[in-house]
């Protein structure tokens, strides 16, 4: 079994731009795909690879085994700006994060991330947290669930799921007992049963992992750390995530004039970031052939603008003083 098949290779070299001489993050590194062809591409870059899961950590060692300028960081990436403070890293030149979960996570019964086989309610990513899908499910109010379903999965039948949870008359322990549970409200055998089952399953996913609050947080924390020139690519799989990335995107971009305009903003906004993809891009019909999970993933890239354009700002200063002096 394949560990991971990367998705948008090409693009995501395209737009990461890597120089000879500088830093790099992969934030997801999985099954190395991606850090691979970053350091094929340019073998002389420092690549720092994180993953939260200890089996991707692992697989990705054996992949880049040959190359003595990779750092593996086993870490959740909103620990991005601590890990590489401890390392005496204070900015970088590039990072890509390849969002959600790996082809061997899904596949692999026993981390229960799938409804399709049957095994004990995990979905844990990082194996070390103490809240599994299990403690979800079992230990969750009704309203709770509800709004999980709702919110993460942008599920209809929301409530009706949760309530019949709370209804069952034993602990939910597995993959299974979870589907049949969904199937009792959604139907079986049905392409809407079947959706209802990946939506419930996706949301519980994204609870579980707070995968939504992590990226928040470390979209914010990569733009930072990005030196000027520097570029961010972000891949995503599902709106909620793009909601994020798009949002996170435009804020960094606004202008010190667009914010002043907005209720409480903030006097100090600085531009960050220009945003290279006006619209996300999507994987090519041949990718989407050989490989079906690149159907739903979108690319969004931006670079960090140069310093010298906040210099000539505020270099401008002293003139505007000048013309307000003339007057
Ligand atoms: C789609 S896979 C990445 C595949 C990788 N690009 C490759 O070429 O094999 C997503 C990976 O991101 C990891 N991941 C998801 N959220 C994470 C987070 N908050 N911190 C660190 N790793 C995370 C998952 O464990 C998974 O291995």
């Amino acid at each position: 079994m394949t560990f991971h098949t990367p998705v948008m290779v090409k693009e995501c070299l395209s737009y990461l731009n890597l120089r000879a001489g500088y830093i790099y993050v992969d934030a997801t590194t999985g099954g190395g795909g991606h850090s691979l062809a970053m350091l094929k591409a340019q073998p002389e870059i420092k690549l720092y690879c994180f993953d939260q899961d200890s089996e991707a950590i692992e697989e990705a060692g054996k992949i880049l085994h040959n190359y003595n300028n990779v750092e593996l960081i086993q870490a959740n990436f909103k620990q991005l700006r601590t890990e590489l403070a401890y390392r005496k890293i204070k900015g970088i030149d590039g990072i890509l994060f390849d969002l959600g979960v790996s082809s061997h996570q899904l596949e692999c019964t026993e981390r229960g991330f799938s409804f399709e086989k049957d095994a004990p309610l995990d979905m844990r990513m990082d194996k070390n947290l103490k809240n599994s899908a299990y403690n979800a499910v079992n230990e969750l109010d009704t309203k709770t669930l509800t709004n999980i379903f709702r919110e993460y999965g942008e599920e209809q039948n929301a409530y009706r799921i949760a309530k019949a949870i709370e209804k069952s008359s034993k602990p939910i322990k597995t993959t299974r007992e979870l589907a049949k549970i969904v199937e009792s409200i959604a139907g079986k055998g049905t392409k809407a049963s079947l959706k209802t089952k990946v939506r419930v399953f996706q949301a519980l996913r994204i609870y579980v992992n707070k995968e939504l609050e992590s990226l928040s947080l470390a979209l914010q924390d990569a733009i930072n750390l990005l030196n000027p020139q520097g570029r961010i690519v972000v891949i995503s799989y599902h709106s909620l995530e793009d909601r994020i990335v798009k949002q996170t995107f435009k804020k960094a971009e606004q202008k010190n004039e667009e914010q002043s305009v907005l209720p409480n903003s903030n006097k100090n906004h600085q531009q960050q970031l220009i945003i290279l993809t006006k619209k996300p891009v999507t994987a090519t019909e041949e990718e989407i052939l050989v490989n079906p999970r690149s159907r739903s993933a979108k690319l969004r890239a931006g670079e960090k603008v140069q310093r010298e354009k906040r210099e000539t700002k505020t270099s401008r200063k002293p003139n505007r003083q000048n013309s307000q002096e003339e007057k």
